[in-house]
């Protein structure tokens, strides 16, 4: 059984190309296979696979506009059991180029249906905004992750995104479930990473993931290297804190009872 997963947050700049790269990561190395799907047209998880932007076609854009099948998008990764389906800037016009096809907001789900049984999991790292794109990996998902970056505003939209989240599961998708909230970028030198934490934690409580994503400049260099932290530096802190997330999930049941007769 599959879990596809989306990493939703209206915001830019939060965690979520991180968390989608390095999560993916972290599962493959601990043998579930997973096909990371970009799905922001910036392209920056394309670019922490180190795909070029020649590389890119076709991508996201050929699978939504139906011009490919998912199967021949999928690129190789430097790791083992990784699959990565690129994106590029011309991802950004496609709600507009299918204005008038029925069942729109399905183009991605179908295509996710069709994979093979290969990958255990997929992880889309969708755009800022809650329009079309993450729309379509809502309706695709199993799992929502909501990275939450530990600053002054960092509960500021939440609600927002939960109320989209709670009406695709009621119109398009009863399947969709939040499967946790992460804490990014926590810097314990700073008495307000502290209070974000306790904020959030008490008005969240238990949906919030143990696991918090120390800010570590091992986590910010790797992109540049076009690497996940985990093959840049698999003992830092950031690694550290990815492969711990990666097992909290498995732990919470998120691939359906499936992790604990694996591991
Ligand atoms: N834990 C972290 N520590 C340091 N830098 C981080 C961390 N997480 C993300 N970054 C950096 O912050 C920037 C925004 O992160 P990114 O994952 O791209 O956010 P989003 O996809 O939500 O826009 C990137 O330059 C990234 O390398
Ligand atoms: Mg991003």
């Amino acid at each position: 059984m599959r879990t596809v997963f989306s990493i939703v947050n209206q915001k830019g700049g939060v965690g979520k190309t991180t968390t989608a790269i390095n999560l993916a990561t972290a599962l493959s190395i601990s043998g579930k296979s997973c096909l990371v799907i970009d799905l922001d047209p910036q392209g920056n998880a394309s670019t922490g696979f180190s795909i070029t932007s020649e590389q890119r076609t076709p991508g996201s854009y050929e699978v939504l506009m139906q011009k490919c099948n998912i199967l021949d998008v999928i690129r190789p990764t430097e790791v083992s059991g990784l699959g990565l389906i690129p994106s590029r800037v011309e991802l950004s016009s496609v709600e507009q180029e299918l204005i008038k096809f029925q069942d729109r907001e399905f183009l991605l789900k179908k295509a996710i249906d069709s994979l093979p049984d290969r990958y255990d999991s997929v992880i889309i790292d969708c755009p800022p905004g809650l329009g079309f794109l993450t729309t379509n990996a809502l309706v695709a998902s199993d799992k929502v992750l909501i990275p939450l970056q530990c600053e002054f505003f960092a509960l500021e939209g939440l609600s927002q995104i939960l109320r989209v989240i709670k009406k695709v599961k009621l119109e398009l998708n009863s399947n969709l479930n939040l499967d946790g909230i992460l804490l990014t970028m926590y810097d314990p030198r700073n008495k307000l990473s502290f209070q974000v934490e306790e904020d959030v934690r008490e008005v969240m409580g238990s949906i919030v993931y143990k696991t918090i994503i120390p800010r570590n400049i091992k986590i910010s260099e790797s992109p540049s290297h076009g690497k996940p932290v985990l093959l840049y530096d698999h003992k830092c802190i950031g690694s550290e804190a990815y492969v711990n997330l990666a097992a909290e999930v498995l732990k919470r049941g998120s691939f359906g009872g499936l992790a604990k007769s694996k591991r």
